[in-house]
């Protein structure tokens, strides 16, 4: 069995700014803290976007000290506030494709990790996501490259409404054609994605999604309304998953929670 740990919407500011009062930094540095304490056997750190609030940087530059000592590959996705040239000088040897995307395949026995970039910089709304005719290509280059492995596919901007009204207008714009390739190529286990700030899970035509909360500031439980800024100050999380050898498992950690320890029930 290996675990690979998902981390999203770190929205990342520079030195002594914050977001609805929270230090998007600090919350991600104690995610992170607790996550190499409890899973440093993980194979793979991925993070799925929104790696940075404004796409600056010097918010990349901050991003980069924080991963600097992390003992756990870590592979980086784009989100609609991440801006590629400036990912790009911050991390000049993140893989990227041949049309200059960030996305990438990795093994581990019996499953392949697929990291899609769904980021948009021309979207007309500035935030929904696309995939574009050359990463499709290169997403159905990985699938044929899989042999009978499972796949579990990675995407910023998940490919299904949540209900969260002003978040599905911004959502991945081509979405069917993502799910029609992997319902046909039969061996996707599950979907990771961002982007909503809120631990939800559903079904893309058939395929299991999976949606962690950013470690910072969540999409507050309303599903009436149109202010895609709204934000609230709940627990963080991150995710653990375990790919074994029959399917994806998806577990949900919250963090900064008050500190308790477990207690048994059972009578003395
Ligand atoms: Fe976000
Ligand atoms: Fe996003």
């Amino acid at each position: 069995m290996h675990k690979v740990l998902v981390f999203t919407d770190l929205h990342i500011l520079p030195e002594g700014e914050t977001l609805i009062g929270l230090d998007p930094a600090a919350r991600f540095s104690q995610a992170l803290a607790h996550a190499l304490d409890n899973h440093g056997d993980a194979a793979r750190i991925v993070i799925t976007g929104d790696l940075t609030h404004n796409g600056a940087p010097a918010e990349y530059a901050r991003l980069r000290t924080l991963l600097s000592r992390c003992p756990i590959p870590v592979s980086l996705m784009l989100g609609n506030h991440d801006r590629r040239a400036a990912f790009s000088a911050a991390f000049p040897s993140m893989p990227r494709t041949s049309s200059g995307h960030y996305q990438q395949m990795h093994d581990l026995k019996g499953h392949r990790l697929i990291l899609l970039d769904t980021l948009d910089e021309d979207a007309p709304d500035r935030h929904s996501g696309w995939l574009s005719p050359g990463r499709m290509r290169w997403l159905d280059n990985a699938l044929l490259g899989a042999g009978d492995r499972l796949i579990t596919v990675f995407t910023h901007h998940p490919p299904i409404d949540c209900g969260f009204p002003a978040m599905d207008r911004i959502g991945l714009r081509n979405r069917d054609a993502l799910t029609d390739r992997l319902r046909a190529h039969g061996r996707t286990a599950h979907i990771i994605s961002g982007h909503i700030h809120r631990s939800i899970s559903g079904n893309a035509g058939g395929l299991p999604v999976t949606i962690f909360k950013s470690p910072c500031h969540q999409a507050p439980m309303m599903l009436t309304g149109n202010d895609v800024h709204l934000s609230i100050d709940e627990p963080g999380a991150y995710g653990i998953l375990l790919l074994t050898p029959s399917g994806v498992i998806v577990h949900s950690q919250d963090v900064g929670l008050p500190a308790t320890r477990p207690q048994s029930y059972a009578p003395r």
